[in-house]
């Protein structure tokens, strides 16, 4: 039988945090369906396609290294319901450190309250990518800092782009 998880976050955009989660799930999973969230009332930095094309760039060596296939899609509305449509009750989750711990706790009691079958993984986060967030690395491209160890190199440039067309 086919091991298939469901990996769900906002990937805006796509950290060396996540590609953490993504290794480790590799050596777990024959299959790991990026659930990438797309919130109606949010604006992100990055559009779900621009999304999509960055974690499939950086995704490849991952990919190449384990018999692992991922596939990218965009989901709306329940993740419970987003990884059953995509026939898995398997939903992976990176923890950082306690303050994700209590809110992971609460997202997985309660996705599994509402969909039994559901089970959360947790994954630790290695040392080296634990204070990395998406929210942070925006930030400080915004303000012209040095992403390039908090993020692959492909979204070093996406983020340069970015932020050099808005100024
Ligand atoms: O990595 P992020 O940005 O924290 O991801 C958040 C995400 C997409 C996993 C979260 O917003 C989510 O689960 N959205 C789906 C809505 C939902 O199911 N809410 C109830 C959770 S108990």
């Amino acid at each position: 039988m086919k091991r298939k998880a469901f990996y769900p976050g906002s990937f805006d955009p796509i950290t060396n945090g996540h590609l953490d989660v993504l290794r480790q799930s590799a050596a777990l999973f024959d299959e790991i369906v990026v659930g990438v969230g797309v919130h109606p009332g949010k604006v992100p930095l990055f559009t779900f396609e621009e999304r999509e094309i960055l974690i499939r760039e950086v995704t490849t060596e991952i990919t190449e290294l384990n018999e692992t296939t991922i596939k990218v899609v965009a989901f709306d509305g329940l993740l419970v319901n987003a990884a059953l449509n995509h026939n898995t009750t398997v939903i992976v989750r990176g923890l950082r450190d306690g303050t994700d711990l209590d809110y992971e706790m609460q997202m997985a009691g309660m996705n599994g309250a509402m969909v039994p079958e559901i089970t959360t993984v947790f994954l630790p986060a290695n040392p080296l990518v634990r204070p990395i967030t998406a929210t942070l690395v925006r930030q400080i491209a915004k303000m012209g800092g040095n992403v390039s160890s908090f993020v692959p190199l492909a979204v070093v440039n996406a983020l340069n782009q970015k932020f050099e067309q808005s100024s």
